[in-house]
């Protein structure tokens, strides 16, 4: 079977690690690489071609199935679009866009030439979430009263440097897209949506370093019923502090913890003994601080089993898109205040 060619869109912290995983997979072929910063061509594996235009690589550049774009949150919907436009499937890093519409155009293109839209939420294949989703979905915890997410990390001057396009409404967006995207979709792809979202936002020490608040306590109500909270903040001093969610259903409750949602801290379930949950790929580390889970491969495996064996995609373009969705409403929220 001949291998599956990516083009990949941004070499930079997560490119990266996309790059590392098709090279580590044998069905795959990394193509081509574009970046629009030049320094990064000494960086590029032999054999894979360097464009610093996307228009470029679309006009003249060796072909590809599908493009993995990977540049700052605020390009993904656009280039993701070209993409698919140019014939190509297309995995988008999270989040999908930053706005909802933009996400529905993609999909509108999508669904026209006939091509696939991965998005990346790869925390979905952390042991805890799996066995999260599953225990949900099976109605264990029975009717869900609460659920309260708490999201504490450190983002300082370290992170948010001059010129970087991190800290910019336009090409960053904002704490939940960048920072806090994951543990909204898992509330999503677990929960459900939401409703009546309440917001009191705040920015304590990023003045000076970011375009939008580092802080929020946010409210709300679950279409399937019960009640939601998330409080995030990225204004804790020196190193993240926490990630956590609490359950609590009629039948019982539970709280997932560690500082990347990587252990059960809490079950007590009726009629119910917690099994033994594999152990989480270790955080994504990049020197001064760390990510999500390092769980990229099974992105890329994800794609090798939708384009070869037809299996279902592990986030669909719609999730992605819902996810987008909630944060605009939470953040559409504040304008209102
Ligand atoms: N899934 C995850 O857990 C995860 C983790 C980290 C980052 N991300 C996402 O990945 C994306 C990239 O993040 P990063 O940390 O790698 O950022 P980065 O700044 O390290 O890399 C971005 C790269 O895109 C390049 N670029 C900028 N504009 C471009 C353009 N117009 N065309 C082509 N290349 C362009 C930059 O030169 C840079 O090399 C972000 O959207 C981020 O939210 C996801």
């Amino acid at each position: 079977m001949e291998k599956i060619r990516f083009a990949l869109l941004g070499y930079g912290h997560i490119g990266k690690r996309h790059a590392e995983m098709i090279s580590k997979n044998a069905a795959c072929e990394l193509a081509a690489i574009i970046d629009t910063n030049e320094n990064i061509k000494n960086a590029i594996p032999e054999g894979v071609v360097y464009y610093q235009k996307l228009e470029d690589y679309l006009s003249s550049g060796p072909k590809a199935d599908i493009a993995i774009v990977a540049t700052p949150n605020g390009l993904h919907a656009s280039q993701a679009l070209q993409a698919i436009q140019s014939g190509m499937h297309v995995v988008v890093e999270k989040p999908f866009g930053l706005h909802k519409k933009e996400c529905e155009e993609v999909i509108v293109a999508a669904d026209k030439m006939n091509k696939k839209v991965f998005c990346v939420m790869q925390n979905r294949y952390s042991p805890p979430s799996q066995w999260l989703k599953k225990i949900i979905s099976e109605q264990l915890l029975g009717d869900i009263y609460m659920v309260q997410v708490n999201c504490f990390w450190n983002r300082d001057e370290r992170y948010y440097k001059q010129g970087s396009w991190h800290g910019t409404k336009q090409l960053d967006g904002g704490v939940l897209f960048t920072q806090f995207s994951h543990f909204i979709d898992l509330l999503y792809w677990v929960f459900g949506d939401i409703n009546n979202i309440q917001t009191n936002f705040n920015n304590f020490n990023h003045q000076r370093i970011t375009e939008f608040d580092d802080s929020g306590m946010v409210h709300f109500d679950f279409i399937n019923g019960g009640v939601g909270a998330i409080n995030f903040s990225t204004s804790v001093w020196d190193k993240n502090l926490e990630s956590s969610m609490t359950v609590i259903g009629k039948n019982g409750s539970l709280k997932i913890g560690g500082q990347y949602m990587d252990k059960v801290e809490y079950c007590h379930i009726k009629d119910y003994t917690m099994p033994e949950l594999a152990a989480t790929n270790p955080p994504n580390d990049y020197g001064m601080y760390k990510g999500s889970a390092a769980n990229h491969s099974y992105v890329i495996q994800n794609v090798v089993d939708v384009l070869n064996n037809n299996a279902a995609i592990t986030t669909e373009a719609f999730e992605g898109l819902k996810v987008v969705d909630i944060i605009e409403r939470i953040y559409n929220c504040k304008n209102k205040q």
